[in-house]
C-alpha cells in the first residue's frame, strides 16, 4: 500500500500525491515551511494525512529552533503552530494534531525536562499520532465492513483512502476489509474534479489492492443510483460538526442529495478526530476556496477561454439529514447521536450505535 508520509533520519519525506499515478516521487522536508507548502499545495492531502504532517512539521519546527532553554523553545514553537495551521483551513485534524503537539510540548516544558528531550518526544508524539491513525482506520474498517453484503457496488467520492491517511483509509477501510473478507464488491469512483483526487488517487489505490472498480465521471453518478445500480455511498469527511453535517469533497452533498432521493444509503467514515465537537453546525465550518486556475487547466493545459472567472470551492457541506451513519472508530453512529460519544469512549454507546 502507498504511504502518504514517513519521517526518516530527522526529515520528512512527503510523497508528492500531485504527480501520481505517473510518478512515485517522495518531496524531502528538512523544514517546517517546507511541510507547509506540501499542505498548501496538495503534495499531501487528505484530513488525516495533513494532520500527520503538521505534527512532523511541528516537531521539525522545534529541530530547527537553536533554543537554549525550554522558555524560548515554547516561545518560538508559537509561529511554527500558527505558520501550519494556516496551511489549509477546512480539515479540524490539522489544528487537532498541532494543539497535541503543543500541549506534549508544554507539559515537558513544565515537567522540567531538557530541550532536547522536548524534541525527541515532539517526534515520537508525531509517529504516535501517525500509528494510531492507522489503527483506528482499520477499527472504521471494521465497523463499516458490516454496512457491505456480498455483491454490492459502492459508490466513493475524491480520496480517502491510504493516501489521505496514515495508512488503509477512513472511507476505504470498509472496502478493503469486505474484499479481504470474500465479499464480491465492485467500487465505483468518482472522477472528482477539479484535482481528480479520485481518478489519480483513489483508482490507484483500489487497483493496487485488486478491488474491481469502474472510474465515472462526476456528473455520472445520479444517472447510476437512479439506474439502482449503487447500494450504498462511503465517503470520508474533512470536519464534522456536532450536529452531524459534514464537510467533504466538493460534490460530496450533490451525491449525498441524489443518495436520498434514490433511497440509496449514504455513509461517512470519520475517526473522531475529524469530528469538531466545539463547532455546533456545518454553517460555522471555514470553507477553502482554491487558485481559479485548478479550474482553468487539466493536466497543465487550458480548457477554457481567457478573460473570465471561475469559482473553486474544495469542499461542500452536507446537511445531517442526508447522512444515514457516521462510521467511527467506535461504531457507526446516526448523526444525531453524535453528541453522546463527544467523550470519545466509554460505557454507553453499545444503546446508541446505528444498526441497519
Ligand atoms: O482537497 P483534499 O484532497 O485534501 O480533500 C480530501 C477529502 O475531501 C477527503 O475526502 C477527506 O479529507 C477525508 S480523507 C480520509
Amino acid at each position: 500500500m502507498l504511504r502518504a508520509i514517513e519521517h526518516k533520519k530527522g526529515a520528512v519525506l512527503i510523497l508528492d500525491q500531485s504527480r501520481l499515478p505517473h510518478s512515485i516521487t517522495d518531496i524531502k522536508c528538512t523544514s517546517w515551511r517546507q511541510v507547509s507548502r506540501c499542505i498548501k499545495e496538495l503534495k499531501i492531502r487528505g484530513a488525516p494525512a495533513i494532520g500527520i504532517a503538521a505534527a512532523m512539521g511541528y516537531a521539525l519546527g522545534a529541530e530547527e529552533i537553536n533554543a537554549k532553554d525550554t522558555g524560548t523553545l515554547i516561545e518560538k514553537l508559537a509561529p511554527v503552530f500558527e505558520g501550519l495551521f494556516e496551511s489549509r483551513p477546512t480539515a479540524v485534524n490539522l489544528g487537532w494534531a498541532l494543539q497535541r503537539m503543543m500541549e506534549k510540548a508544554r507539559l515537558l516544558a513544565g515537567e522540567g525536562r531538557t530541550v532536547r528531550q522536548i524534541k525527541d518526544a515532539l517526534w515520537r508524539e508525531a509517529g504516535l499520532i501517525h500509528k494510531e491513525d492507522i489503527r483506528i482506520n482499520k477499527a472504521i474498517g471494521v465497523w463499516g465492513s458490516q454496512f457491505i453484503k456480498d455483491g454490492d457496488v459502492i459508490l466513493t467520492h475524491c480520496n480517502a483512502g491510504a493516501l489521505a491517511t496514515g495508512g488503509y483509509g477512513t472511507a476505504t477501510a470498509p472496502i478493503f476489509l469486505a474484499h479481504k473478507q470474500g465479499k464480491r464488491i465492485h467500487v465505483i469512483v468518482d472522477e472528482t474534479r477539479p484535482v481528480l483526487q479520485g481518478a489519480r488517487l483513489t483508482a490507484l489505490e483500489m487497483r493496487e489492492a485488486g478491488i474491481p472498480m469502474t472510474l465515472i465521471t462526476d456528473n455520472s453518478a445520479g444517472a447510476l443510483l437512479q439506474q439502482r445500480r449503487i447500494n450504498l455511498a462511503i465517503v470520508g469527511t474533512d470536519r464534522t460538526t456536532r450536529n452531524g453535517d459534514v464537510a467533504n469533497k466538493i460534490g460530496t452533498y450533490s451525491v449525498a442529495v441524489l443518495c436520498k432521493e434514490n433511497k440509496v444509503p449514504f455513509y461517512v467514515a470519520a475517526p473522531l478526530s475529524s469530528i469538531d465537537f466545539s463547532m455546533r453546525s456545518g454553517g460555522l465550518i471555514p470553507i477553502e476556496q482554491r487558485h481559479e486556475n485548478e479550474v482553468f487547466f487539466v493536466r497543465g493545459r487550458r480548457i477554457a477561454p481567457t478573460g473570465i472567472r471561475a469559482a473553486n470551492l474544495a469542499f461542500d457541506v452536507t446537511p445531517a439529514r442526508y447522512v444515514t451513519a457516521i462510521i467511527t472508530e467506535v461504531g457507526a453512529f446516526r448523526p444525531n447521536q453524535l453528541k453522546k460519544i463527544a467523550s470519545g469512549k466509554g460505557a454507553g454507546l453499545d444503546a446508541v450505535r446505528y444498526v441497519p
